[in-house]
């Protein structure tokens, strides 16, 4: 089976299990979450979920919610109140503590913030993803305001990390993000030992400049792991 359809299987999943009529959703973005999106907006058009409140986390998810005719709205608005039942995105490597790196389409900020306003959290992904270390063999994504790159690029080199300022496709210069911000990209692969995400996660949002970082572990997701021979994993 291959990678997308394990990605539409884990996305589905997570929806049957979780979504319910009336509840206000997060939704997460890339090319899994966006499986979850386009199954919720079906589901909503058969007339199988009802009065569901979603919040976007990227362009990309507010425009597909608006192609299923998804009602999207501010994390701010009366409606919504700052709260969400449930938010369902994915993440780009998880580890068996249920700790996640996130950021791989420069979302993370708006995702972190959806995942830390919701009750209930849940990861979807496919098993490629499942990794015994974090911060190695995948970069995890820092948001920076653009001003203070060089500061928090040695800050960050203080923790172990390696920095790579992510630069756009098919536009000069850097990743602009969704929120007017730069992204560096770490890896912790010379790091000495063994690195610790949870605590990673604090000392670099203890950075000033530092926005938000792709490092996911204080939200103990449930995770569908979508595995290559059709069936999904529930991790709990
Ligand atoms: C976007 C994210 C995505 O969830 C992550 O990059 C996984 O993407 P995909 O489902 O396309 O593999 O964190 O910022």
């Amino acid at each position: 089976m291959d990678q997308k359809t394990m990605k539409e299987n884990a996305g589905k999943a997570a929806v049957d299990a979780l979504v319910r009529s009336g509840m206000k959703l997060g939704l997460g973005t890339g090319s899994t979450a966006i499986t979850a999106v386009r199954y919720i907006g079906s589901l909503m058009e058969q007339g199988a979920l009802k009065d569901i409140k979603a919040i976007a986390t990227s362009f990309q998810t507010g425009l597909e919610c608006e192609k299923w005719h998804i009602p999207v709205y501010s994390l701010n608005s009366p409606e919504v109140n700052g709260a969400l039942d449930l938010t369902i995105d994915g993440a780009d490597q998880i580890d068996y503590a249920h700790f996640c790196v996130k950021g791989g389409g420069g979302a993370l900020f708006l995702e972190k913030l959806a995942a830390y306003a919701s009750k209930s959290y849940a990861i979807a992904l496919d098993e490629t993803k499942v990794v015994d270390m974090l911060g190695v063999t995948f970069p995890v994504a820092v948001e920076i305001a653009p001003e203070a790159r060089t500061f928090v690029c040695a800050e960050l080199a203080k923790l172990g990390a390696e920095c790579v300022l992510r630069e756009a496709v098919r536009k000069a210069g850097p990743v602009v993000t969704d929120n007017g911000n730069f992204l560096v990209d770490i890896t912790f692969k010379n790091a000495p030992g063994r690195i610790y995400p949870a605590l990673l996660e604090e000392q670099i949002n203890h950075i000033p400049g530092v926005i938000e970082n792709g490092f996911f572990t204080k939200k103990g997701p449930h995770v569908f792991v979508a595995r290559a021979d059709g069936a999904v994993d529930v991790w709990d």
